[in-house]
């Protein structure tokens, strides 16, 4: 089991974090879903511990709450290496990466998460660090200034990232795996859920963890966090045991609908719907007009309505589809303009 050094760690919650801590896999062979990324990633692993090197720097992309931190653990975890963890916005000065970068060992593992977040001059000193292992140090100041090569020891960087498109290209270009998360289909979640159900000693009927898989965003996050407010409202409006229909009226009251789409995704479909009559319409207008940040409409909205197809993306903005139209319950007048996203 992998040891963890945290520098830095945003919290959400600390029962939340303890909870999902516990629920967390610790390896390839607990992992489930994301199939083709997990055997890309075991075949890198196996290779390097042939090799006796560290493995290749990998950049994790997608949207929250997918298992970036997790697979970041899982990695190290079959590398049989310590992880230390630090972000983005945390690496501030020279002297906080300088500093991280010191106390590696070798084949140790370094995440950044939120790494689409480092300022420039950070990232400039992770470019020697990532390529060569070593890091230029500029010591004293003014004309005394002179600057200094210190030898690092062969790590691996795992950065994580909800914004790929926000990752400079020399960035992304120093890392040898760039894997994309993909949303996981409602088995996959059905086997998650089951096996977290099973952990916390909740009864449950199958058709209930199903109707919980179908509602979860594709999300493993999402998944873990209804399971928990179901488990919650069967103890006090039910017997303790998941049944459908405990599921529906717990998911109800949580604004969560049959496909699974909450209140802000509504809100984002009826405004484009509504107030842009169905787009196309700019991200930060929409942002605007909902009184919501852009990147959360970017990194958390968008994705799973655009998988959902009830959106789509042209040139000119965000369009509403006809199934966004249908599932509000809103008659699909087609638009007269011509949809770019066709072409
Ligand atoms: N394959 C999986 N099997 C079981 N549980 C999983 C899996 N992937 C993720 N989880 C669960 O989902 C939760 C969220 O995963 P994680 O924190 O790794 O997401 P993340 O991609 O790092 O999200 P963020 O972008 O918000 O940091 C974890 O606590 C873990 O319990
Ligand atoms: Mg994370």
């Amino acid at each position: 089991m992998a040891r963890e050094r945290i520098i830095s760690a945003e919290s959400q919650g600390q029962e939340e974090q303890r909870f999902n801590y516990a629920l967390r896999p610790r390896s390839f062979a607990d992992y489930v879903g994301q199939e083709s990324l997990i055997r890309k990633l075991s075949i890198a692993v196996q290779a390097a511990r042939s090799r006796h090197e560290p493995m290749e720097h990998v950049l994790l992309h997608g949207p929250p709450g997918l298992g970036k931190t997790t697979l970041a653990h899982v990695i190290a975890n079959e590398m049989g290496s310590v992880v230390h963890v630090t972000s983005g916005p945390a690496l501030t000065k020279p002297a906080d990466i300088v500093g991280i970068l010191n106390r590696l060992s070798e084949g140790d593992v370094l995440f950044i998460d939120e790494i689409h977040r480092l300022n420039a001059v950070i990232e400039e000193y992770l470019y020697p660090a990532m390529e060569d292992f070593k890091v230029d140090i500029t010591l004293d100041s003014g004309t005394h200034a002179r600057s200094v090569t210190i030898p690092l020891p062969r790590f691996t960087l795992i950065g994580a990232t909800t914004r790929i498109g926000l990752i400079t290209g020399p960035m992304r270009s120093r890392f040898g795996l760039p894997l994309h998360l993909e949303f996981y289909s409602p088995e996959s979640l059905e086997m998650i859920l089951r096996a977290n159900a099973a952990l916390l000693g909740v009864e449950y009927e199958p058709p209930a963890i199903i109707e919980i898989a179908h509602r979860s965003r594709g999300t493993p996050r999402i998944a873990n966090r209804l399971l928990r407010r179901v488990r919650d409202y069967a103890l006090v409006e039910g017997k303790g045991k998941l049944t459908e229909p405990i599921v529906k009226s717990a998911l109800a009251l949580e604004g969560i609908d049959a496909q699974g789409l909450d209140e802000l995704d509504r809100t984002f479909l009826r405004t484009l719907i509504e107030i842009y009559k169905g787009g196309p319409a700019g991200i930060e207008a929409l942002a605007a007009t909902i009184g919501e940040e852009t990147d959360t409409l970017v990194d958390v909205v968008e994705p799973y309505l655009l998988q959902k197809g009830m959106v789509t993306r042209t040139r000119q903005g965000r369009r509403a589809t006809r199934s966004a139209y249908e599932h509000l319950g809103f008659k699909w007048v087609p638009s007269s303009e011509p949809d770019e996203s066709l072409f």
